[in-house]
Formats: C-alpha cells, structure tokens, sequence
C-alpha cells in the first residue's frame, strides 16, 4: 500500500474517532466511500481479520471512484462472475485468464489479497466437462481427466498469486446430504472406498499439487444456521482430513437476512471447529457475506427504510461483526468477504426477487456511507481499546 494513502487513512480513522467521543455515537459525518476523509473498513477490523469484496474487473478503472473504494475499503478482492468455469474455461480448449490476471495485477500494486472463486460447482458450470460430441454423459474416468486438466491449468497459472481458492462450491443439497450434481452422479465412488464425494477428493488433491501454498477452501451456503447442512460437512470434511486430503477450510458463504441468529451461527461453527483436533490450522472463512433486508418467505421488493428498521439492521450487522471478532480471538477466522461493496449493484436486487431493490451491504447506491458502516467502525474502535 502506498503510504500516502496509510498515512490519510489514519487520519481519517482519528477524525471518525473524534466524532464519535464529541458528538454521540450515533452522529457521523456524511461522507462518500472513497473520500479521504473515510475511515477505512478493513484497517478498522486489521486486529482480528481481513475485509474483503467481490468484484468486476470493470471496477478497475485507474482514477474512478470504484476503483479508489476498493483500494480504501477492502483488503480481499473475489471476483463476482469472471473466474467461475462458464467465463474462465467456456470450452474445452478455451481458458480466458484476462479477468483474474487484471485482478491478480492490481492486487500485487496495491498488497491486497486474491480469493480465487470457483473451480468446481454445479452452477455456472459449461456442459462439455459433462457430455460428449454425440450429447452422451461422459464416463468417470473422462470427466475426472478434464476436472483435473482444468484445476491443474488455472490453479498453476495462478501459482504463488492467488492466495486463497473456493476449490468446490455448494457440494451439499438445500436440506443436508451431498448435493446430486453431474459431479457426484458421474464420478460417484470412484475409488471404491463406499463413500461417494470422490470428486471433492479429487479436486483439492489436484488443487494442492497445482499449489501447495494456496489455501483450499470448500464452500457452501446456509451453514450459519442449518445444524443438518453444518453435520453432513463437518462429518464429510472429518472424513477427508482424516485420509489426508488437503482441506484448509470451510467457506460460509453467509448470504443471510434480517431473520439471522448469532447463537445458531456460533454453535454451528463451534461444530466445525471441532476439526481442529485434527488439524489446528483449520479454519472457517466467510465468503460471501451480504444481510438481505427481506425474509426468505417476503416475495416484495421495496423495504421501508424506517428508523426503527435501519436501527435494527444495523444492530444486526454490528452483533455479527462482533461475533467475527469472537471468531478470530478464538483462532477460527482470518477472512471476511462482502459479496459486493454497494448495494447499487448488489445480486440481491434481482435473486431471489426481481426487480427488487435490496440494501444489504455497507455502503449504498450513491456510495455513501451507509449508518451501517459507521457501526462497526464505531464496534471497532470500542473492542480495540
Ligand atoms: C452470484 C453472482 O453474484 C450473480 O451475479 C450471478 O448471476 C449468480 O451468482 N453463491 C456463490 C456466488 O457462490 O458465486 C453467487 O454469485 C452467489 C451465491
């Protein structure tokens, strides 16, 4: 990081700090993301862990306000959409590295970390690794060749330059069990040992060969409250660990909302983290984070963004940064991504409702500072003194 810019965000964290003693903790300065005069998120948190968004790489843009947000706010970069199978390797003899190479670019100028985001997953995924010419299901032995063929060549393009890879996505079906993807069905028991994630198996230990450095994540969504979901993972990730494959961490991908629990989310992870006593490096990360404003079941799409509502989101926001800090004193996190930095261009808006506008992340449309920010800047600054 250019020391011009520590130096600013310093005195910006020092501005925020006064602020906050002579005016009350709930008055803030009205301020834009990338003004200098902006604390900074991920130097705020630096203590317990790292802050982190996913991204395009059109937000690269040398001099743009979305560009000067990135470097001030976050220290973890993911891509949104550009480094899934669909956009990186289309065809068989197709790789398009361009996107993460440009990310790979400015991260290395700025000393920011990469999330490299997905290898394998059912969705976003081209259907020649499943088929061949004639429409037909390739056999196991074919389609391990190419998943292989194609961690091996991203993951040793990226050796030594993106840190942390989501190796396998969403491995698990919405109500615990594996997940009846063309990955499981085809590839099944391969080694014949009677389990049948062997594909998992698989890709880590190729990710791992590709780059032994790189952290190997396996991801997956709803673990921060579904015990059934967080059982059926610790139980396979236990069972990998113990035959030696290279699992370095679960992702919780944590796309929640206003019904979410810290208790139920604590005890999950407790659980996981009982794969400590078989490795004590383990850790979990969170990858994808974003609070919807909407209850699962709520079919809407506009919220009334009443006081008494902001007040309890960004209560909610400020309970579930607290508890990443329990996490990291505990020694179980290091990493925590947003999926998305403004809640202008967030997925949400338009999954699992169209046409909706959402505003679950930190900082809003018109890049301002939402009061969810200031509250955990002003968490923060509380836990840190
Ligand atoms: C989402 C992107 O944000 C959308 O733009 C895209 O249309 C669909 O995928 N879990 C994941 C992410 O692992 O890759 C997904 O990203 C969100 C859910």
């Amino acid at each position: 990081m250019k020391p011009k810019r520590i130096l600013s965000a310093v005195i910006a964290f020092a501005i925020s700090v006064t602020a906050l003693t002579s005016c009350g903790s709930t008055s803030h300065p009205d301020l834009y993301a990338y003004d200098e005069d902006a604390p900074s998120l991920y130097e705020a948190f630096s203590q317990w862990f790292k802050v982190g968004t996913a991204m395009n790489t059109s937000d690269l843009v040398e001099g743009s306000e979305e560009m000067e947000i990135l470097i001030k706010q976050y220290n973890v970069f993911t891509l949104e959409n550009e480094s899934k199978p669909d956009a990186m390797h289309p065809s068989e003899d197709v790789y398009n590295f361009d996107a993460l190479d440009k990310l790979v670019e400015f991260a290395n100028e700025y000393d920011k970390t990469v999330r490299g985001h997905v290898l394998v997953w059912h969705s976003q995924c081209p259907d020649w690794f499943f088929y061949d010419d004639d429409g037909n299901t390739v056999s196991a032995d074919v389609l391990v060749e190419r998943m292989k063929e194609h961690i091996t060549t991203i993951v040793s393009h990226y050796k030594g330059e993106v840190d942390v890879w989501d190796v396998v996505n969403e491995t698990l079906g919405d109500n615990g069990g594996l997940r009846d993807s063309m990955w499981y069905q085809i590839i099944g028991d391969y080694d014949g040992d009677g389990d049948k994630y062997d594909y998992i198996e698989i890709a880590f230990t190729t990710a791992h060969e590709a780059d032994p450095d790189a952290r190997l994540i396996i991801n997956d969504y709803n673990l921060e409250w579904s015990e059934d979901r967080t059982i059926t993972m610790y139980m396979m990730v236990k069972s990998m660990l113990e035959e030696g494959i290279p699992i370095d961490g679960i992702g919780l991908q944590m796309h929640i909302d206003i019904d979410f629990d810290v208790e139920t989310c604590k005890n999950n992870v407790e659980i996981l983290m009982k794969l400590k006593e078989i490795d004590p490096d383990f850790v979990i990360e969170i990858t994808e984070l974003d609070l919807s404003c909407f209850s699962w079941s709520d079919q809407s799409t506009e919220v009334e963004l009443t006081d008494e509502f902001v007040e309890m989101f960004d209560s909610l926001y400020s309970d579930i940064f607290e508890m990443f800090i329990e996490f990291s004193e505990a020694g179980y996190l290091d990493s925590v991504v947003m999926w998305g930095y403004n809640d202008g261009s967030t997925w949400l808006n338009s999954y699992p409702v169209s046409g909706r506008t959402n505003h679950p992340l930190l900082i809003d449309e018109d890049y301002k500072l939402k009061s969810a920010y200031w509250s955990l800047i002003d968490l923060a600054q509380a836990k840190s003194s």
